[in-house]
């Protein structure tokens, strides 16, 4: 085990999870835990994290001073790098300026931590105080334009300490930093794969609910699909699915969600069939934000109806969630992850304390493209795994206007065609989202010798890497007039599919 002490720093999860990237174990411990612990955990290196304060700071965290009696090899990274100045017997200076963002690192002497890297580097800071005097035994070895001291160590005890940021990926060659410290200096072994994963967190939720009862809401999204294999690889019957079909889904969604948990992986799952419910609310109602108050409600309200009547009938008493790392740092309002919007609708983290269920959230510490290897590992199929991202309110955003189950029908349809395409053509899963929209408008066609009055579809594919940004995607043209042919002679009621060409900003990615 790699113990991470967490000084607070926003980028702690990021150093555990680069680790686990190097198939080592790592675990993030609060900063105080005494070192009898650490070596009662058997740790093979400590590694002490950033963190926003400074070591001047009244209430400044500090560690077990015996992590540093322990034998082990510790590596202090920015804030944990003064701690290990000023504790060891070094000085340590407050700046006038931040040193912030990327700057160049300077090798001057062999280290085991910088073995095998070019001279010079760029790297990420982030950083107010720094190091001004070593602590006895230290030496420099690198630096950059602001500190002598970027790059410190003492060889014969096994303390080394980096002022920069060598888990952001901004940071050229961090990984191999990383890679050297943990095989190089800690000869850590290599132990720890997503079947570890797997089999700990199984282990993990056993021992947490016993012979208890789960509920979970199935969205069918990437997050909650793996939480449900995951915690039904552990419990089992135990666990108890519930999916509200909103009307609002994709074509042919709920049955393929049946097929694939209720059939393939014997998961309890009930479906709720809340169409017309949806139908009814929405009914007349143009406004974007409005309409997605109204879902959002609905939802809950469905849900917790579904889920009072299990816990006093069945005796439900957990709630499983399928959150993730990022969900867990955008509660805390650190950053604008646009993760916040696409839970808002599926939140229903209001649920637990009203109804005084017990959480269990086996992804909690997980990124995204992790959650998506222990997906595939538990078997679930390609098109879960890595299926596009798709707003909570569903096709009630990607219906302009007014809802009608005429107008989501001819979507679903429209939409089924695309997907189709995009899969055939091996582009679905190379772009970021592709979708129709259906449009409020008539517009004029022929059929035969006849006029025609009819919907118009609208294709949006984009390309994006956070959906904070993104730009139309380029497809062959051949593609774009295939997609548009089907769509026009097999979906009645259309007789003209537009392109929409609007990068983001000053567009959106969805039309409302
Ligand atoms: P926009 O349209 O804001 O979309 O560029 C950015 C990303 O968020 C998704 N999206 C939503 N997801 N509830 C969601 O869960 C919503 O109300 C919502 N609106 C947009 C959108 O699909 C894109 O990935």
């Amino acid at each position: 085990t790699i113990a991470v002490l967490d000084f607070g720093s926003q980028y702690t999860q990021v150093i555990a999870r680069r680790i686990r990237e190097c198939q080592v174990y790592s675990k993030i411990y609060h900063f105080a835990t005494p070192a009898e612990t650490l070596r009662a955990d058997g740790v093979t290196g400590i590694i002490l994290s950033g963190g926003p304060g400074s070591v001047f700071a009244p209430n400044a965290p500090m560690p077990d001073k015996a992590i540093f009696e322990l034998g082990v090899p510790v590596l202090g990274i920015c804030y944990g790098v003064q701690l290990m100045g000023r504790i060891l017997g070094g000085k340590v200076a407050r700046s006038k300026h931040r040193e912030y963002g990327l700057g160049t690192l300077a090798i001057r002497k062999k280290s085991p931590l910088l073995a095998g890297l070019p001279r010079k580097l760029r790297v990420w800071n982030s950083h107010g105080d720094r190091l001004i005097a070593l602590p006895p035994g230290f030496a420099a070895v690198a630096r950059t334009e602001n500190s002598e001291f970027a790059v410190v160590q003492d060889t014969k005890r096994n303390f080394y300490g980096i002022q920069f940021h060598p888990e952001v990926s901004h940071s050229e060659h961090g990984m191999d930093i990383i890679r050297n410290y943990l095989f190089g200096i800690c000869n850590t072994p290599k132990n720890w794969t997503t079947a570890d994963f797997i089999k700990q967190t199984v282990a993990e939720i056993r021992a947490q609910v016993g012979k208890g009862r789960v509920l979970l809401a199935l969205s069918g999204g990437v997050d909650s699909s793996v939480c449900a294999a995951l915690l039904h690889k552990a419990i089992g019957k135990q666990l108890t699915c519930v999916y509200v079909d909103t009307g609002l889904m994709r074509k042919n969604e709920t049955q393929n969600i049946e097929k694939l948990y209720a059939k393939h992986f014997k998961i309890d799952l009930r479906v709720v069939d809340a169409a017309q419910l949806f139908l009814k609310r929405l009914k007349g109602v143009n406004d974007p934000e409005r309409k997605r108050k109204i879902i959002g409600g609905a939802f809950i309200e469905v849900f917790e109806k579904k889920v009072r009547e299990l816990k006093t009938r069945e005796g439900i008493e957990y709630l499983g969630q399928g959150t993730i790392y990022p969900d867990v740092i955008e509660s805390m309002a650190i950053g604008g992850n646009p993760a916040a919007m696409i839970k808002s609708h599926h939140n229903v983290g209001g649920l637990p304390e009203r109804m005084k269920f017990k959480l269990v959230e086996p992804l909690r510490q997980l990124f995204k493209d992790e959650v998506r290897q222990v997906g595939t590992k538990l078997g679930l199929p390609k098109e879960v795994v890595w299926r596009q991202p798709f707003p909570g309110p569903g096709l009630g955003v990607r219906v302009v206007g007014d809802i009608t189950k005429e107008r989501l029908d001819v979507l679903r349809e429209a939409d089924a065609i695309l997907q189709d395409e995009m899969m055939d053509a091996g582009l679905y899963y190379k772009i970021w989202q592709t979708f129709c929209v259906y449009l409020p408008v008539k517009s004029v066609g022929v059929i035969g010798d006849e006029r025609n009055y009819a919907d118009v579809i609208a294709l949006r594919l984009v390309d994006s890497i956070d959906a904070m940004t993104a730009d139309w995607a380029k497809i062959p043209n051949e593609l774009l007039q295939k997609i548009s042919n089907r769509i026009t002679n097999e979906v009645r009621g259309v007789s003209r599919v537009v392109l929409d060409i609007s990068s983001k900003p000053p567009a959106t990615i969805e039309w409302e």
